[in-house]
């Protein structure tokens, strides 16, 4: 199995975009997110991204992690965990699992911030498809 590239632009079943843009060669990557959801049900901003994926030397297709941070809309974080698949064809795909972290109001509130939920993403082309 052939190790799946995290680099470039991905978009999700929820049709947010995702770019990795900077990967490292200890896993370590970086990039930017633009969701097209909120909680507030307002605009979203362009979210750095940061993360790590496995490096694997003999078949299997590598797991990561990354975590976003919507600061410049939000006091929300989510972090994600997944894998990345290639089929038959070579098309690639994320199976990600999220954790989002609302800002509480209070310590009471706490039980209430943390949703879970999948996302799957694909590569999304530029220039065809
Ligand atoms: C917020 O609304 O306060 C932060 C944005 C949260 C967007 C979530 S993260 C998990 C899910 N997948 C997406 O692409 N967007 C939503």
């Amino acid at each position: 199995a052939a190790p799946c590239q995290l680099n470039g632009l991905w978009r999700n079943d929820q049709d947010s975009l995702m770019e990795i843009s900077v990967s490292r060669d200890n896993g370590d990557f970086q990039g930017q997110y633009l969701t097209r959801v909120t909680l507030s049900g307002g605009c979203a901003q362009i979210s750095p991204l940061k993360g790590t994926q496995q490096q694997l030397g003999d078949g299997g297709w590598p797991t990561f992690a990354f975590t976003v941070r919507w600061d410049r809309f939000s006091n929300a974080t989510t972090a994600f965990v997944g894998q990345c698949f290639v089929d038959a064809d070579g098309k690639e795909m994320l199976t990600t699992t999220w954790l989002l972290r609302e800002a509480a109001e209070s310590l009471e509130q706490d039980w209430k911030t943390t949703r879970v939920g999948r996302n799957i993403f694909t590569r999304k082309h530029t220039t065809r498809g």
